[in-house]
């Protein structure tokens, strides 16, 4: 069993943006909106920032409190879209109830939305089109794992379970485009095992602890665990992973595994987004 350790590679590649940033000569400015005061986004928002000084990208934070009107976060998009200062622009979700996370994501401007959460930039990446949007944070950050591992995916059969538009869905498309099968199972899938018994990889983000375990996988697959939940003191993913290590052949550990692959991408996509208004500016 090999351990996929994307603490390390995330550090390795935190260390070359770094690089990337001085030699851009300006700090990137990332602009994050928070509404309310959900733990876990406060949590992954402290760790965005966090990551953004440690390569030299500059992260300003506006929080907003959960009964903002959904007017006044769009009048704070629009002025970021305008920023000329500003080279990407995240809102945190999710978003409290009474506003409407399509409409708001659909506000953000395509050029600065380094989440790829935009209408524009999903397109890009189901259509695999060669104007590469930015890719959402996490798919990315799962296939350059893999990459880095040299784990194959084309021809194989991959299993991705929870299909939302943040992990799943983007996952799949990335999958799919590199040559891999790939079924996508959700809470309405009848029975679950009957697709990962049979999958070379597995990869699963839908927060529910214990969720795989040996019975659902073959011998030798690949797990990728996605999934992020407290249980106690200790963040765990979905994955049982004393029941199963022993049976693949690669796991992502959590935590150390996807989720700082996932902040790389976003500092990644954020120079990206620097990278090309500079260029943009010089034309
Ligand atoms: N909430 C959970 N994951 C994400 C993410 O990747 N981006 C944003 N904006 N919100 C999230």
């Amino acid at each position: 069993m090999v351990l996929l350790n994307g603490q390390a590679l995330a550090k390795h590649k935190e260390e070359i943006l770094q690089e990337e940033v001085a030699r851009l000569g300006m700090a990137p400015v990332l602009a994050v909106v928070l509404v309310g005061d959900n733990p876990a986004s406060q949590l992954y928002v402290q760790m965005k920032a966090r990551a953004c000084a440690r390569v030299g990208i500059t992260c300003q934070i506006q929080r907003l409190g959960e009964s903002t009107p959904q007017s006044e976060l769009l009048e704070i998009l629009r002025t970021l879209n305008h920023d000329s200062q500003v080279h990407g622009i995240l809102v945190q979700l999710p978003l409290p109830a009474h506003m409407d996370t399509r409409e708001i994501l659909e506000a953000i401007d395509p050029s600065k939305d380094v989440d790829g959460f935009h209408p524009l930039n999903v397109g890009r990446v189901y259509s695999d089109s060669l104007l590469r949007g930015f890719l959402p944070a996490t798919a990315m950050g799962v296939m350059q794992l893999l990459e880095h591992y040299q784990v194959p995916i084309r021809g194989q059969d991959v299993v991705i379970v929870g299909a939302s538009n943040i992990i799943g869905k983007p996952l799949a498309s990335l999958m799919l485009n590199a040559g891999a099968s790939v079924s996508v199972c959700h809470i309405l899938t009848k029975d679950l095992r009957m697709y990962t018994q049979k999958a070379d990889i597995v990869c699963v983000g839908v927060g529910k602890p214990g969720l795989i375990g040996p019975d659902l996988l073959k011998e030798g697959a690949v797990v990728v665990d996605i999934g992020i939940s407290k249980q106690g003191d200790k963040v765990v993913g979905d994955v049982d992973f004393e029941a199963v290590h022993h049976k693949v052949s690669y796991i992502t550990p959590v935590p150390g595994g996807v989720g700082p692959m996932t902040i790389s991408a976003l500092l990644q996509n954020t120079l990206l987004a620097a990278q090309s208004s500079l260029l943009e500016r010089s034309c």
